[in-house]
C-alpha cells in the first residue's frame, strides 16, 4: 500500500527513475517518429462488438451457445447487443476516421458466413462485411481482417470443435470463401485470434467457450489442430490468391513479458525463457521456425507424460507432412501483449497434470505495479520493448503488428488519463525499440475502438478508447481522453513533441 502511493506521486511529480532500478521505472521519453509508413489503427472483434446476433441468417457460435441462460458471465450479459456495431458498423467508422487513424482490425463471424461452418454460404452475412471494407476504404482506412476471434459456429462445436482434427479443412474452407469474397478490398489477413487463449480458456480452464477443462490433455490436442488450421489457410491464400490479390497473412499471438525475478540468476534466466517457449513458442517455433514445438515443451511434456502413465505424449507431433506446411506459413507475425509477469525456476509436480506445472516455472506479478480493472493486467511499460528484442531474436526479422494492446477500468470515464499513461509510455518503449533496437515493427493496434463485451467479464471490465451507453438502446459512443491522446500519437507519428500531461519529454 505505502508503496503503490510512492508510486502515484512518483507519477504526478513526473520524476526521474530510470531503468535498472528493479522493475518499477519509468524512462524518458524518446522525442522521435515511427518509418512513414507506420500503421496506426484500433481494434475489435465481431462477438464483443456485433450483435444482431441471430439476424440475416446468422447461425449460432459457441458464444452465444455459452452465454445465453448461464452464469458463465460475471453480469449474466451478453452479446446478443453488444455495441450493435451490426447496424452502426458506419458510424464505427466514423469514430476512427475522427481520429486519423489509417487502419482497423475486426474479425469476421464465421457464423455470418456459414451459419453450419461449412456448407451453404450466406449472402447476407457476407454482405455485411462488403458494406464494412466499403465503408473503410471510401474513409481511406486500411482493413486488417482477423478470421477466427473465437466465435467457432456450434454445429461445428457439436462435431467436436477444435478437438476434431477435420477442423483444419472446415477453416480452410471458410478462410477461402473470405480470400475469394473480400480479397480485392483486404490485403492483411490475420488467420486466428490468441490460440493460447482458445487452448488454455476454452479448453483448460473451462472460463471462455466452449468451457471444457481439460487442462492437461486436451489443451495440447486443441492447439495442434489450432496450428494446423492457421497453416492450411495460409497455403490456400498463397497457392490460389496471393497471385491474384496480393495480400499478407498472418497470426496474432498473445505473449505477457516474463521478467526474470533475479536477472543475473542463470536459472531465472531459464525460466524465463521457459515460459516464453511455453506461452508464445507453443504456436509460434513451428510456424516461424521449424515445424516443431520448442525442444523444451518436446522434452519436458514427453517425460512427464510419461511419468504420469500417459501410452504416449500429452503434446501431439505433428507429421512431416504437416511440419512442411507449418514451417514458414507466415507474411507477418501479430502480437497482442498487455502485461508483465516475473518468473522464477519450480519444479512442477507430476501428481498433478497440468499445462501450467509443464514447465516448470512460477510467476507472479508486482503488486506495487499500476493496476488495472482486469485481475492479469498489471502496467509494465517495459516489458513490452524487451518482448520486441526477444521476438527479434527469437525468430529473426519478421515484420510484426501489435495487433492489441491496452488498459482496462470500471468507469469508463471520459478523462481516461491512466489509459493515456499506459498507451504513451507502451507506445514510447514500441518506439525505441523500433528506432534504437532495429526491430521490424509495421503497426500498433490499440484495443479496443470502444467498450465491449469482454468476454467472462461481461460489460464489467472496459478497454475502449470510447465509451458506449450499454443503458440506451442507440447505444451512443463517445470519445474518451486517450481517442484523442491516440489520434495525436497518430498524426505526428509518435513523439515529435511533448504530447499530453506530464510534458517536457516525460
Ligand atoms: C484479448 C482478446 C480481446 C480482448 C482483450 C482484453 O485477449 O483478444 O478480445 O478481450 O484481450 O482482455
Amino acid at each position: 500500500m505505502f508503496k503503490r502511493l510512492a508510486l502515484l506521486v512518483t507519477l504526478v511529480a513526473c520524476s526521474n527513475l530510470s531503468a535498472g532500478q528493479g522493475y518499477i521505472y519509468e524512462d524518458d521519453l524518446l522525442l522521435d517518429t515511427f518509418p512513414t509508413d507506420f500503421q496506426w489503427g484500433v481494434a475489435t472483434a465481431s462477438y464483443q462488438i456485433e450483435g444482431g446476433w441471430n439476424e440475416d441468417g446468422k447461425g449460432p457460435s459457441i458464444w452465444d451457445t455459452f452465454t445465453n441462460g448461464t452464469t458463465n458471465i460475471d453480469d449474466q450479459s451478453t452479446g446478443e447487443v453488444a455495441c450493435d456495431s451490426y447496424h452502426k458498423y458506419k458510424e464505427d467508422v466514423q469514430l476512427i476516421k475522427n481520429m486519423g487513424l489509417t487502419s482497423y482490425r475486426f474479425s469476421i463471424a464465421w457464423t455470418r458466413i456459414l451459419p453450419q461452418g461449412t456448407g451453404t454460404a450466406n449472402p447476407e452475412g457476407i454482405q455485411y462485411y462488403k458494406n464494412l471494407i466499403t465503408e473503410l476504404r471510401a474513409n481511406g482506412i486500411e482493413p486488417f481482417v482477423t478470421l477466427y476471434h473465437w466465435d467457432l459456429p456450434q454445429a461445428l462445436e457439436d462435431l467436436g470443435g477444435w478437438r476434431n482434427p477435420d477442423i483444419a479443412s472446415w477453416f480452410e474452407e471458410y478462410a477461402r470463401i473470405c480470400f475469394t469474397e473480400f480479397g480485392d478490398d483486404v490485403k492483411n489477413w490475420i488467420t486466428l485470434n490468441e490460440p493460447w487463449v482458445v487452448s488454455v480458456q476454452g479448453h483448460g480452464i473451462g472460463d471462455h467457450a466452449p468451457g471444457l477443462q481439460g487442462i492437461g490433455t486436451t489443451v495440447y490436442e486443441v492447439s495442434h489442430n489450432l496450428i494446423r488450421a492457421h497453416a492450411k489457410a495460409y497455403r490456400a491464400y498463397h497457392k490460389d490468391f496471393a497471385a491474384e490479390q496480393g495480400g499478407f497473412v498472418g497470426i496474432t499471438l498473445n505473449v505477457d513479458w516474463a521478467e526474470p525475478q533475479d536477472p543475473n540468476d542463470p536459472s531465472h534466466q531459464e525460466a524465463s525463457e521457459n515460459n516464453l517457449q511455453f506461452s508464445i513458442g507453443w504456436f509460434a517455433h513451428a510456424i516461424f521456425k521449424d515445424g516443431k514445438y520448442p525442444g523444451v515443451m518436446r522434452q519436458k511434456i514427453d517425460a512427464k507424460s510419461q511419468e504420469q502413465g500417459f501410452e504416449k505424449s500429452r503434446l501431439p507431433e505433428f507429421t512431416a507432412e504437416e511440419s512442411a506446411e507449418i514451417k514458414g506459413s507466415f507474411d507477418f507475425l501479430g502480437i497482442n501483449h498487455y502485461t508483465t509477469h516475473i518468473v522464477y525456476p519450480e519444479i512442477g509436480s507430476i501428481d498433478e497434470v497440468s499445462y501450467f506445472l509443464d514447465d516448470d516455472t512460477t510467476d507472479y506479478q508486482d503488486s506495487n505495479w499500476y493496476p488495472s480493472a482486469s485481475s492479469w493486467l498489471y502496467v509494465t511499460p517495459f516489458g513490452i520493448r524487451k518482448l520486441m528484442n526477444w521476438l527479434k531474436n527469437e525468430y529473426g526479422d519478421v515484420p510484426i503488428y501489435i495487433t492489441e494492446n491496452g488498459y482496462s477500468d470500471h468507469q469508463g470515464n471520459l478523462d481516461d488519463i491512466h489509459r493515456i499513461y499506459y498507451y504513451k509510455h507502451y507506445i514510447n518503449n514500441l518506439l525505441k525499440a523500433v528506432k534504437q533496437d532495429n526491430v521490424n515493427l509495421k503497426g500498433y493496434f490499440a484495443w479496443s475502438l470502444m467498450d465491449n463485451f469482454e468476454w467472462a467479464r461481461g460489460y464489467t471490465e472496459k478497454f475502449g478508447v470510447h465509451s458506449v451507453d450499454f443503458t440506451d438502446p442507440a447505444r451512443p459512443r463517445t470519445p474518451k481522453a486517450s481517442a484523442k491522446y491516440l489520434s495525436q500519437l497518430a498524426s505526428r507519428n509518435g513523439f515529435t513533441s511533448s504530447v499530453g500531461p506530464c510534458s517536457n519529454g516525460r
